[in-house]
């Protein structure tokens, strides 16, 4: 994923962007020091929500704001629909 958002920053020329390589449960970032926090299917796979919502909002500064997409299960969502690409977009 590093990877591939260093090759799509370089192909937008976007020369004040940074990628760091962390955990979720452990953001490599100072308290209070993130405007927006982005998050797409990744949350899903994180066994301690509370934990990792924790840590985003640890991070963020006072009236910074998560925006996050992901997949919630409930008993009316068929497998249909998990299939469906646009059941993965907020
Ligand atoms: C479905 S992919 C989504 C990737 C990317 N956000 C996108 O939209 O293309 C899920 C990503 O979450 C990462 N991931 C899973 N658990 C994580 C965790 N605890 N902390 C950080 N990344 C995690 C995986 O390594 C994978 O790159």
């Amino acid at each position: 994923m590093i990877d591939k958002a260093t090759r799509n920053a370089l192909a937008l020329g976007l020369p004040n962007v940074e990628f760091r390589l962390g955990d979720l449960d452990a953001l490599p970032l100072e308290n209070g020091t993130v405007d927006v926090a982005i998050s797409n299917g990744v949350f899903n796979l994180c066994p301690d929500k509370p934990k990792v919502l924790g840590e985003v909002f640890r991070v963020l500064r006072v009236g910074g704001r998560l925006c996050m997409a992901d997949m919630i299960l409930e008993d009316h969502v068929t497998p249909e629909k998990v299939q469906h690409m646009g059941s993965w977009s907020g």
